[in-house]
């Protein structure tokens, strides 16, 4: 066994490793089956898409390029005012293209909404949603992905890419902290 600083700061396993690598094998073959021949763009949300975009491409054997971009959704305790900022946005021409957006996690649906709409006005061919991860106990917008590996209940999770105040992006999978990590 690996050893790991973080170990003992995770209260709980939620999905292992091995259940993430045989779930992201069969969205890989999924993804394959729908966009066989139409040259997808794979588009990742960073930073939380890193681990899972890396696993996700090489799963899929489709002839295809990515591309990344920063979004961020200001989420106050106070107020939530569903708006989201583009920290990086794309480096390329995405019209006519069929894109695969790669995302960690869907919780209220904020940013993926936003992101649908933007990528729709730039003349995106087609659209397909991959989520790790669905919480779907928190959506407040209409939106769904096409794909998602995992639903999770509304516990906040980390590893995997997913972080908490941008650390356990590097634990190898998804688990819950412990109390004492978000009092401390
Ligand atoms: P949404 O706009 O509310 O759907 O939020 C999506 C973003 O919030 C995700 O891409 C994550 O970066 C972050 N997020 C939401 N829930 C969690 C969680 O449980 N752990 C880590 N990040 C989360
Ligand atoms: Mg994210």
């Amino acid at each position: 066994m690996m050893k790991s600083e973080m170990e003992n700061d995770i209260l709980k396993v939620l999905v292992t490793e091995e259940d993430l690598q045989r779930r992201v094998a069969e969205l890989g073959e999924a993804l394959y089956q729908r966009l066989e021949g139409k040259n997808p763009l794979f588009l990742g949300v960073l930073k939380g898409c890193f681990v899972f975009m890396a696993d996700l491409v090489r799963a899929c054997q489709l002839k295809c390029d990515v591309e990344f971009m920063a979004l961020s959704s200001y989420r106050n305790a106070t107020v939530s005012s569903g708006k989201v900022e583009i920290s990086r946005d794309l480096h390329q021409d995405v019209a006519g293209r069929h894109l695969v957006i790669v995302e960690d996690i869907l919780d209220s649906g904020t940013t993926l909404a936003f992101l649908k709409d933007y990528l729709l006005f730039k003349g995106a061919a087609s659209i397909t949603i991959v989520t790790l991860l669905d919480k779907p106990s928190r959506r407040t917008k209409a939106i769904t992905a096409d794909l998602a590996g995992f639903e999770v209940p509304d516990e906040f999770v980390v590893g995997y890419g997913l972080d908490y105040c941008q650390q356990y992006r590097n634990v190898p999978y998804i688990g819950v902290l412990k109390p004492e990590v978000y009092s401390g």
